[in-house]
């Protein structure tokens, strides 16, 4: 087993263009992510279309400054891995391209890794920096994006990582809803950290929301060899009610005037302050974002620990771009054994995340899931494409 191979890993499925060479599976050696959040704010959310273009304008100077970085030589790469999906066709497909011309040039294999994988391996990876404590198998992810809400039981074999879906969302993500919530509140793009930000400023009890109970079918599917047996129960989401719920309430209380006039002020601030949106939201706008934030985080928690305590699993991996929100960590803290340093009535369920930088969209974490795929021989011919709606198993 090469401890020493060196993986660049690229990523380019939605709306940040990352590279990123890690050494072993475990040490870090530089990481490059270019955002394009100036690109897609003024449209408050992300253009497919002008995502491809940014990929192709930054691929090359980022894959070079994470060498230089490094101060290493593309010869002296073992691999490159890429993200091949789930994620946006377009963009998808400039990593892909890029990563294969790359790989048949150099002769070096071409590793092909999932979008989701990637940001389970972001937890493990900083687990391995830590050199902490190994993990309690099975583990339970819950993977919680712009793109994704999903739940994963995950288990290390003899081969590699495998993993068993157990829930998602049944229409919105979670980060999707913190997105939406803000750009219908004219609070700017990309919601969720904006959310954050000033949700500490507001009521989280002043609204209430309610989730639908959701009724799930026993899935039919063969039984898998290993561990993780087939689970009948799901443990899904959903998040588009919730929005709805904030749009009846701003029709409801007419607030679409000053909705309006905060858009347009803080179109004119390149980087709002805390005090610039405490300024520009009147007291119900702040109750009514904490209350949001508040329920999400509620539902998040709930059904996912539910989920542990049905699968008997002590060890829960919370991440992606969502998991970097402080409200969904406290939460998680305080109903697991971190928070408590004790067995709590959850029967003692540790959980883990990422670093905030390391949550969301980044090209460590594809280099960091792609090791495991080195050692297993497992790489991807150059006919691999890119599969916007890729699963994960
Ligand atoms: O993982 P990510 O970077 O990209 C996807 O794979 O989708 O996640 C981006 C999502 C966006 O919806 C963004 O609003 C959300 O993560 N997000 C947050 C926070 N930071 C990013 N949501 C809530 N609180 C945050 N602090
Ligand atoms: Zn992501």
């Amino acid at each position: 087993m090469d401890k020493r191979a060196l993986v660049l890993g690229i990523e380019s499925s939605c709306d940040e263009t990352a590279a990123a060479i890690v050494r072993g599976g475990e040490e870090l050696i530089s990481s490059v992510v270019a955002s394009q959040i100036a690109t897609h704010s003024p449209y408050g959310g992300v253009v497919p279309e002008l995502a491809s273009r940014e990929h192709l304008r930054n691929l090359v100077p980022v894959v070079r400054s994470a060498l230089a970085k490094a101060g290493l030589s593309y010869a002296e790469l073992d691999a490159i891995a890429v993200t091949n999906g789930p994620g946006l066709a377009g963009a998808l497909l400039t990593g892909v391209s890029f990563a294969k011309a790359l790989a048949w040039a150099l002769e070096k294999p071409l590793i092909a890794v999932n979008h989701l994988e990637g940001h389970i391996h972001a937890v493990l990876l900083e687990q391995r920096q830590k050199a902490a404590e190994a993990l309690e198998f099975p583990v339970l992810a819950l993977v919680v994006s712009g793109g994704h809400t999903h739940l994963f039981l995950a288990e290390e074999r003899g081969d590699g990582w495998h993993y068993e879906n157990i829930g998602h969302t049944r229409d919105d993500a979670a980060g999707e809803a913190f997105d939406k919530t803000a750009k219908l509140l004219g609070l700017g793009y990309p919601g969720g950290p904006i959310i954050d930000r000033i949700s500490k400023f507001g009521d989280p009890k002043a609204v209430k929301f309610t989730f639908a109970q959701l009724k799930h079918e026993a899935r039919h599917e063969p039984k898998r060899a290993g561990r993780i047996e087939q689970n009948q129960k799901r443990f899904d989401f959903s998040y588009s009610g919730i929005k709805t719920a904030v749009l009846r309430y701003v029709e409801t209380h007419e607030m679409f005037g000053a909705i309006e006039e905060r858009r347009a002020a803080l179109l004119q601030i390149s980087a709002p302050t805390d005090e610039d949106f405490k300024r520009l939201c009147d007291r119900r706008t702040l109750d009514l974002v904490a209350s949001f934030q508040a329920a999400v985080v509620g539902d998040l928690t709930k059904r996912t620990l539910a989920a542990c305590e049905d699968c008997g699993v002590r060890t829960l991996l919370v991440t992606g771009g969502v998991a970097a929100n402080s409200a969904l960590r406290r939460s998680f803290e305080m109903h697991t054994e971190k928070h408590t340093g004790q067995k709590t009535p959850n029967g003692g369920i540790r959980v883990h995340f990422p670093s905030r930088l390391m949550s969301t969209d980044n090209a460590a974490m594809i280099a960091a899931a792609a090791y495991p795929k080195w050692i297993a021989k497992d790489f991807a011919e150059l006919d691999v494409s890119a599969e916007a709606n890729l699963q994960l198993r």
